[in-house]
């Protein structure tokens, strides 16, 4: 099987400054290492009266560094080896205090050291109360690192902030960050200049103003595809019954109808379309504009009526360049059912998977599948991140577009 690991052979060191977002490198350290980066964080005085750097050890499988004076007996400490083999140094969460620091040249710590010595790339994540990323000399010392070759700065997110304040100042997502760095590290093939139309989440028909028919799809596949593709450079639209902040558009809808007038709507301009949306098949015949009101008769007879399928129409409506993956969400015979539906909806590929297998599937950050090729290609991928699934589905798009290529070259 491939590897699946978009940051395999990296060494990243994750530099955590004291706030309180400081809990959320954890995830960050661990994200990293599963993506295949060897990581090793670096913790200021402050980020340990956050986070233990044990936590950290045990999650990176690596020692931690705090102190600046750790390795005296050595001549060349091992955090200054550190800093100078690695490919990446990120700052998250980076507080006002490392950003004037860093912005200004001042090393008087290991973290600010380290930053001083590298040669590497490095991306910071600010993490603050708003009036404190507001500030005027917060700002001009952004704009200082901002302008200097080697930083990238991940801006922080709009809401509440831990201290109760709204504003811009909460560390940007996991995934935001994620997708940063893969799009910044990734070697392998790269999707630019192609536009990918992603569906994720699951439709909600109306039955009344209160009740709907709907499903337990979270969205999660949708976004680690679109995430994915725009990591590796592709433009992406995602249609999604699931808000998310991202920086390529994301067009919510809610029912099967709405999402059909967004995927047609983008889909002439699209290289390749990815449906991991769970579309209702039905909806309601009618809807009942008031709340249907309990009655005397213990049953209710709901009327139902089909919806489009989606990917059937726009199999049909599919130029020779163009390149569509389905999903197939079976609870038996999962190979039978996801070959019946890649023939009968003219797909490229489809990929399978059994929800009846708990924990994966539905809601969960995992699955296990089974791709098929319309060449007849078969591919089983045993549980993993839907990230790492979605990794798997770039390469497969990077195939398909380059078979498409070849054939239209040839004639
Ligand atoms: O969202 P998550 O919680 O991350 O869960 C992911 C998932 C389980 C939803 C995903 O892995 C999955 O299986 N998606 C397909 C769900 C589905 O509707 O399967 P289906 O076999 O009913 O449909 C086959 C294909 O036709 C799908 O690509 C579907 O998007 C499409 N379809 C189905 C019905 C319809 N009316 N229009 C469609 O376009």
């Amino acid at each position: 099987m491939k590897e699946l690991k978009p940051l395999n052979g990296k060494t990243i060191i994750l530099g955590v400054s004291g706030g309180i977002a400081a809990y959320k490198a954890c995830d960050l350290a661990s994200g990293l290492r599963q993506m295949g980066a060897s990581v090793h964080v670096v913790l200021t005085s402050n980020a340990k009266e956050f986070v233990s750097p044990l936590t950290f050890q045990t999650l990176t499988r690596n020692p931690v560094h705090c102190e600046q004076f750790e390795a005296l007996g050595e001549w060349r400490p091992e955090h200054i080896e550190l800093a100078q083999k690695a490919d990446l140094l990120l700052v998250a969460p980076a507080t006002a205090n490392v950003i004037a620091k860093l912005a200004t040249g001042i090393c008087d710590d290991l973290l600010t050291t380290i930053v001083m010595a590298s040669r590497a790339k490095i991306m910071l994540a600010p993490a603050m109360n708003p009036n404190m990323f507001e500030h005027p000399a917060t700002q001009h010392n952004l704009n200082i690192l901002e302008n200097r070759y080697r930083y990238e700065i991940i801006p922080p997110d709009f809401g509440e902030v831990a201290c109760g304040d709204f504003g811009q100042g909460k560390m940007a997502s996991l995934d935001v960050i994620l997708t940063s760095i893969t799009s910044m590290m990734f070697t392998g093939p790269m999707l630019s200049g192609r536009h990918i139309l992603v569906t994720g989440g699951g439709t909600r028909e109306a039955i009344d103003p209160v009740r709907f028919i709907g499903n337990r799809s979270s969205g999660k596949m949708g976004i680690a595809m679109a995430d994915a593709a725009y990591a590796r450079g592709a433009d992406v639209t995602l249609v999604s019954t699931v808000g998310v902040e991202r920086p390529y558009p994301v067009i919510l809808v809610e029912t099967a109808q709405d999402m059909q007038e967004a995927v047609e709507g983008e889909f002439d301009s699209c290289d390749a379309l990815v449906m991991t949306a769970a579309v209702s098949d039905f909806r309601p015949l009618a809807f009942s504009a008031h709340k249907i009101k309990k009655t005397e008769s213990e049953d209710i007879v709901l009327e139902l009526t089909k919806n489009p399928d989606i990917l059937d129409l726009l199999g049909r409506m599919k130029q020779n360049d163009q390149v569509i993956i389905g999903f197939a969400a079976e609870s038996e015979s999962v190979m039978v059912h996801a070959a019946e539906k890649l023939a009968r909806k003219n797909l490229d590929a489809i990929v399978g998977n059994d929800i009846t297998v708990p924990d994966i599937g539905f809601g969960s950050d995992d699955n296990a599948v089974v791709i098929l090729t319309a060449d007849g290609g078969k591919e089983n991928l045993p549980r993993m991140p839907k990230r790492a699934i979605a990794e798997h589905l770039c390469d497969l798009l990077d195939e398909l577009f380059q078979a498409k290529n070849a054939v239209a070259v040839s004639k």
